[in-house]
């Protein structure tokens, strides 16, 4: 099964369900492609206030599909993941995420474009791009510094640390953590609320508050290495790896 985005509309709030729970809602270039033409119907929909992206099953997001990954490298057209990631980049009304389970590359580096994050108790949040010769998307290599300074997103952006829901919520990533079967009211509920306010000033303190001349800047420079770094043989042997499911051997780089 390759999986859906499952969209929602209720109240001004467009909910983006990623629904891939066998593979760990792993984002194949479809389902970057549904995010993205959803994001893009919610910037130019006047009615939808607030966007809401969750995860179906035991996981918010594995991230990238890896498989995936060993075809981007030979691809002609624009990757969907770059478009996902440039929307993610200008989106200009407000974004929240619902997060359980794993949460993994894409899955957290989304987050930090949110302006409300919900936690279930048993999320964790990783970004292992190193281990897998790539490097870090979505300007986290400057938001995650930014906001968690740089022993820590060293720590997670080239060591793969793996950072649980409550220190993430302390670390400033998110706004609450919660029982998991409470997720989904708590992250509705504060999207409903966001939803009733006025919208205009709503997206100006959006705007106000984000640096996005700085996010596009880093995110272009990022784009550049990291899709040379799909190419690289350090890169292919961690994906086979992943794929055969045996430990990497980077021993010949
Ligand atoms: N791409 C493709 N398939 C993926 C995937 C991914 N990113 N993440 C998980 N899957 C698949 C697994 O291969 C497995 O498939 P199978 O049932 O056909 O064997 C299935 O999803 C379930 O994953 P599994 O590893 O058995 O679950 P788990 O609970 O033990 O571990 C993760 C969950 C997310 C920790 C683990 O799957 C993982 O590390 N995935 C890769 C994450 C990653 O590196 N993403 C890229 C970041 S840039």
């Amino acid at each position: 099964m390759s999986g859906q985005i499952a969209i929602n509309e209720t109240g001004g709030v467009m909910s983006l369900l990623i629904d891939r729970p066998d593979k760990k809602n792993a984002l194949t270039d479809a389902l970057y492609g549904a995010l993205s033409d959803a994001m893009e119907r919610a910037e130019t929909d006047a009615a939808i206030r607030a966007v809401v992206i969750r995860g179906a099953g035991d996981a918010f997001c594995a991230g990238n599909d890896i498989a995936d990954f060993l075809t981007l490298a030979d691809r002609k057209d624009e990757a969907q993941v770059f478009r996902f990631l440039r929307l993610l980049g200008t989106f200009s009304k407000p974004l929240l995420a619902g997060v359980q389970g794993r949460a993994v590359g894409i899955g957290t580096t989304m987050l930090l474009h949110c302006d409300h994050v919900v936690l279930a108790e048993d999320a964790q949040l990783s970004t292992p791009f190193v281990s897998l010769g790539l490097v870090p998307e979505a300007a986290s290599s400057l938001l995650l510094p930014r906001l968690i300074g740089q022993p820590r997103s060293f720590a997670m952006l080239a060591m793969g640390a793996v950072m649980p829901a409550g220190e993430a919520r302390e670390a400033g990533l998110a706004n609450a953590v919660v029982p998991r079967e409470a997720l989904e009211d708590t992250v509705m509920q504060a999207a409903q609320r966001i939803a009733a306010l006025p919208p205009g000033a709503v997206q100006q303190t959006k705007a106000l508050m984000r640096d996005s001349e700085a996010i596009a800047q880093v995110m272009e420079a990022e784009i550049e290495v990291f899709a040379a770094r799909l190419k690289s043989g350090e890169a292919r042997e961690a994906f086979t790896a992943f794929l055969e499911k045996r430990a990497p051997d980077f021993s010949a780089f």
